[in-house]
């Protein structure tokens, strides 16, 4: 078997792989060649609602070890019992997690074999959610998600994309590939160990009044990215997030606000970090005077006009601090023209360490896109990276942070 990009962390792990009742089952056998390309043992649990996607037999034949299901009997029991099973692995990864199975998780229920390994295991626990977006975003689900993630539960995904129901929105599985990812990072090296971090994303919403608000199209993507990198390389990251439909990345703490103002305080609360990278784009205006109720409009009276106030500028904030200026700060310069020259510029007069310039003019699709192109600005002559995707780019800024603190 090959073992694609070198030796993977995943080598000679075991993988206790449940597989729940979706449609996402269905790439339970991709997932599990993946892993066994890089050399991970993988024994697969099929829930009797998987069994209804995938079967015991493609399960079986890929991961070359027995399928464990509800026809667990006596006999097994008494040559593996379900506290071994959930014990003799590395990790539990559960994919798909159906919404079914995370309430069970969360309220500690064990009414079969899936939800009993999960509660005796004493080893880290993945999900890999797939659901219908309704039942994603619904309340109980998020609920059971912020229990299970202070439990100290991994969760990779889900993404946004068109769903097997027809719906559209957060639910999809991550792909196998995050998946494998996912677990590469956190069976990997963690460069970043024992540091802090800040980062902020998104937009910001700056109120006209209680109804209304100015934005823009910033998606999150990047800076969330960006916090997912910091924390995979083991970094304590706190981002600072705008309204964005991005999903909390794990192992981050996620703070939530609106407007730049907040999201000023919300970054000051956060220090000390040794290391900020602000990639929000922050409104740099907002309304003056905030109306208390809802502009009217009047017969014959014509459009209210605004005034604006500016917003303060958290990158030069946090870069000119004096006390608990964090070690390394960086920045986003989002240009349409001469990118380099205006970066450097940018750099010199926000304070910050590097500045990482971007082409956002239409042609690129870098807005809302998956894709970037930087251009890295430091003390050094600027570095060109090649077009790459936004968790590239992530990967790669936190590679040039450990090199430069000295950890890679
Ligand atoms: O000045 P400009 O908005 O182009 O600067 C972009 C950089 O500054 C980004 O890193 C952005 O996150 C940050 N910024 C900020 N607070 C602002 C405006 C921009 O932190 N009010």
């Amino acid at each position: 078997m090959t073992v694609p990009n070198g030796a993977s962390p995943l080598a000679g792990r075991r993988v206790l792989l449940i597989v729940g009742g979706g449609i996402a089952a269905v790439k339970a056998p991709d997932l599990i060649r993946r892993l066994r390309e890089r050399r991970a043992a993988v024994r697969c649990v099929l829930t009797a609602a998987g069994h209804e996607f995938t079967t015991p037999l493609a399960l079986s034949s890929l991961s070359e070890d027995r399928v464990f299901t509800d026809l667990f009997d006596l006999t097994d029991e008494s040559e593996m019992g379900h506290i071994q099973l959930s014990r003799q692995a590395d990790i539990v990864l559960v994919a798909p997690a159906t919404a079914n199975l995370m309430g069970r998780m969360a309220a500690g229920m064990a009414p079969d074999l899936a939800a009993t390994l999960l509660l005796a295991t004493d080893k880290p626990v993945m999900l890999a959610p797939a659901m219908n977006v309704r039942m994603w975003l619904h309340p109980a689900t998020q609920r059971n998600l912020t229990i299970l993630k202070q439990d100290g539960v991994l969760v990779v995904g889900p993404n946004d994309g068109a769903m097997a129901c027809g719906e559209f929105g957060p639910g999809r599985m991550a792909e196998p590939l995050e998946i494998v990812a996912a677990l590469e990072a956190h069976f990997g090296p963690r460069p970043l160990q024992g540091l802090r971090a800040l980062v902020t994303s998104g937009p910001t919403h700056e109120p006209i009044d209680p109804v209304r608000y100015i934005a823009n199209r910033s998606s999150g993507k990047q800076g969330h990215a960006i916090a997912a990198a910091l924390a995979r390389a083991g970094a304590e990251t706190v981002l600072v997030s705008g309204p964005t439909s991005q999903p909390d990345p794990a192992g981050v703490e996620v703070r939530r606000i609106e407007t730049a103002r907040q999201m000023l305080d919300a970054c000051e609360a956060a220090l000390p970090a040794d290391i900020a990278v602000c990639a929000a784009a922050v409104a740099d205006w907002r309304v003056a005077t905030e109306a208390g109720e809802k502009l009217k409009k009047e017969k014959g009276g014509g459009p209210p006009s605004l005034a604006f106030a500016e917003n303060p500028d958290i990158l030069a904030t946090l870069s000119g601090r004096r006390e608990a200026r964090p070690g390394l700060v960086i920045g986003f310069a989002a240009e349409t023209e001469k990118v380099i020259e205006h970066a450097v510029a940018k750099r010199e007069r926000k304070g910050c360490d590097w500045i990482l310039a971007n082409d956002v003019s239409p042609a690129t699709g870098t807005f809302g896109g998956d894709n970037n192109s930087v251009t890295l600005i430091s003390d050094a002559a600027p570095d060109t990276w090649p077009p790459l995707s936004k968790q590239q780019v992530a990967d790669r800024l936190v590679q040039r942070i450990a090199e430069h603190l000295g950890r890679a």
